[in-house]
């Protein structure tokens, strides 16, 4: 199978400087998800033509899979397939896919190609209620005899309500032989693709069509308002795989998959939280409102509380994570490890039962079991120059408002006095503390207010 998807249109309703192929879509650009697609049907070789934003295309987009062909200047979908003819193996069908349209599903080209067989023209076609706009499919005595653009139609021909998708398959060597044939004398100029059917006929080869399950499948992006709405439908097919595979959503449209999250059993996400990347949720794992995950593992049994937001980062079973908590990357965490409001972790392991509950930054930081971190904990992990490690073992008490200047150790069980400023290893077990001692002042009056200071203004 070739596959030749037509990426080479400017896209000016986008109104961007961004070739429209590359907008994301679940944060993914919109030609990505072609690629994909046509990865998913078994293309060994993908040749997609390019023109637009040509550079910035292929720096995205590069893979060994791709050979790009380039269309300069952008004479019509016929110009543009013809374009990536050097690359189609002869023997095999050719495939054709637009780059703007992101949503077409594996089964309905698979179902196009076994209509097309070895020797047939196969169209993907579809009936809607509104056609302008599209290509309309002329049949006579039911069989496809042509396809008229909407800009040449004649008004009996603009009725009709079976539309041309773009997306077809063809037998690779016909196309090579139509496609420099093919004539530029219509309403737009352009060299249409479309006009291979008429040839095919022309020929005694067969035409059949095909037609996707679902309309979405075929809409294309020209503007951001259809890229939204092209979002909205890809993440309620995300939304409704998950909530069969048992996934409790609170509320199905308001979850945003950018990338792969997978679902142990009797896992529960409420809303509004946006998953980046590749995200594992293990078993009873529980995501509370308005977290953002991206590139994680959360551990089996583990509750992320509302507001948090988890980056390259892995979270053991039984936690309690915020809310309102930042895992930077590098974070991992133990079993039954507890991190409260405003606190920030960052390239740091905290071992099992050990708690961070309130206000504290843990960065650069091995911390040992049941390591109890008091409020407004800071380690001093950065000189301004050079980053250094903090180490707390196995037991230790750390008390509120209490710096770590890094490079130092805390000893196994030992506990720092709130306040402490630590600057040296504090041995094990003992108690440590760095503060200026205390005092009262017997007999101290507060100022009061002078009545002949009255201050001019
Ligand atoms: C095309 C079809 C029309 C169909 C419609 C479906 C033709 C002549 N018409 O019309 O029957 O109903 O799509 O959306 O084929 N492209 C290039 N190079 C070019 C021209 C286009 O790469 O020189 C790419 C575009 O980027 C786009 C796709 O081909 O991805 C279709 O181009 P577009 O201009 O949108 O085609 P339509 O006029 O809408
Ligand atoms: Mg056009």
């Amino acid at each position: 199978m070739n596959v030749v998807i037509l990426a080479a249109g400017q896209g000016k309703r986008m109104r961007s400087d961004l070739p429209k192929v590359l907008h994301p879509l679940a944060g993914k650009a919109l030609l990505g998800h072609v690629l994909d697609t046509a990865r998913e049907i078994g293309a060994a070789k993908i040749c997609v033509v390019y023109g637009h934003g040509g550079e910035q295309v292929r720096n995205a987009l590069d893979a060994p899979d791709i050979a790009w062909a380039l269309q300069e200047p952008q004479l019509g979908t016929g110009h543009a397939v013809l374009q990536g003819m050097p690359d189609a193996a002869p023997s095999a069908p050719t495939l054709v896919l637009y780059g703007d349209v992101p949503l077409i599903r594996a089964t309905t080209l698979r179902r196009l190609i076994e209509a097309a067989g070895a020797g047939s023209l196969a169209l993907l076609t579809a009936h809607l209620d509104k056609p302008q706009g599209y290509g309309r499919i002329v049949r006579v005595g039911g069989k496809v005899t042509r396809i008229v653009e909407e800009k040449d139609a004649d008004d009996a021909e603009r009725a009709i309500r079976e539309i041309n998708t773009g997306i077809l398959v063809a037998p690779t060597a016909a196309l090579a032989r139509w496609l420099p044939t093919l004539g530029n004398r219509n309403a737009q100029g352009e060299y249409y693709l479309t006009d291979i059917v008429a040839m095919a006929v022309a020929e005694g080869m067969p035409v059949v069509t095909a037609h996707p399950d679902a309309a979405w499948e075929t809409q294309g992006v020209n503007s951001k308002l259809q890229l939204a709405a092209l979002e909205r439908v890809h993440q309620r097919n995300v939304a409704e795989a998950l909530m069969e595979a048992g996934v409790t959503l609170i509320d199905p449209a308001r979850i945003d998959v950018r990338g792969e999250l997978l679902c142990g059993r009797d896992v529960s996400i409420d809303v509004n939280c946006v998953f980046e990347g590749k995200v594992e949720l293990a078993d009873s794992a529980s995501i509370g409102a308005n977290c953002v995950l991206k590139n994680c593992r959360i551990g089996r049994g583990t509750r992320i509380a509302p507001f948090c937001h988890i980056e390259d980062a892995v979270v053991g079973p039984d936690g309690i994570i915020g809310p309102y908590a930042r895992l930077r990357p590098g974070t991992e965490l133990g079993r039954d490890v507890h991190i409260g409001n405003f606190v920030e972790v960052k390239n740091s392991t905290i071992a099992d039962h050990s708690k961070a509950n309130h206000l504290a930054y843990l960065g650069d930081a091995t911390i040992g079991s049941r390591v109890n971190i008091g409020a407004g904990t800071i380690t001093c992990n950065y000189d301004g120059a050079n980053k250094f490690r903090t180490v707390i073992e196995d037991d230790a008490f750390i008390g509120s408002d209490t710096q770590l200047v890094a490079p130092v150790t805390v000893g196994r069980g030992a506990t720092l006095g709130a306040g402490t400023t630590l600057t040296s290893d504090a041995p094990p077990e003992q108690l440590t503390m760095s503060r200026a001692k205390q005092v009262s002042v017997p007999g101290w009056k507060r100022p009061t207010k002078n009545a002949n200071s009255k201050k001019k203004d």
